[in-house]
């Protein structure tokens, strides 16, 4: 049980690192368009991110609280880019951009200081 936890964790690092080094591509390049690997990204934490939440052979469950807002967090962000994505937008608002990108970040303040 600990190699699967091991593994999914580590599928849920590197859905982070696509997550968020999709969004700073787009950003810097000064390109508002969502890509494919924040829509992967997002993805991959959601899936990757439920899967974590079983008890895995843990001997202390995180916190039932903080499962339940890195959840809603993840969905926010699952629509942000999701919903641009599906209407084919080629653009997206500078204040989009920094509503994902902030989000982003709370999710992983939450992930690492709670
Ligand atoms: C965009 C969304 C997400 C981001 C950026 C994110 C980020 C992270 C990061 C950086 C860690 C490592 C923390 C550390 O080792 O100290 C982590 C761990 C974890 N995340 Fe997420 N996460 C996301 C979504 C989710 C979701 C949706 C869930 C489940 C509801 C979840 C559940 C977990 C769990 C259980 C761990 C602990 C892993 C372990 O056992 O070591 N995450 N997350």
């Amino acid at each position: 049980m600990e190699l699967v936890h091991l593994i999914l964790r580590y599928i849920h690092l590197i859905g982070f690192g696509i997550l968020i080094g999709g969004w700073l591509t787009a950003y810097l390049s000064k390109r508002l368009q969502v890509n494919m690997a924040m829509l992967w990204g997002s993805a991959i934490q959601l899936g990757s991110g439920i899967f974590l939440s079983a008890p895995l052979g843990r001997d202390v469950m995180p916190d039932g609280l903080k499962l339940v807002v890195k959840a809603l967090l993840a969905l926010i962000i699952a629509v942000m880019v999701w919903v641009p994505y599906l209407k084919k937008r080629d653009s997206s608002s500078k204040g989009h951009f920094l509503a994902i990108g902030g989000t982003i970040l709370v999710t992983v303040g939450v992930a690492v200081f709670w």
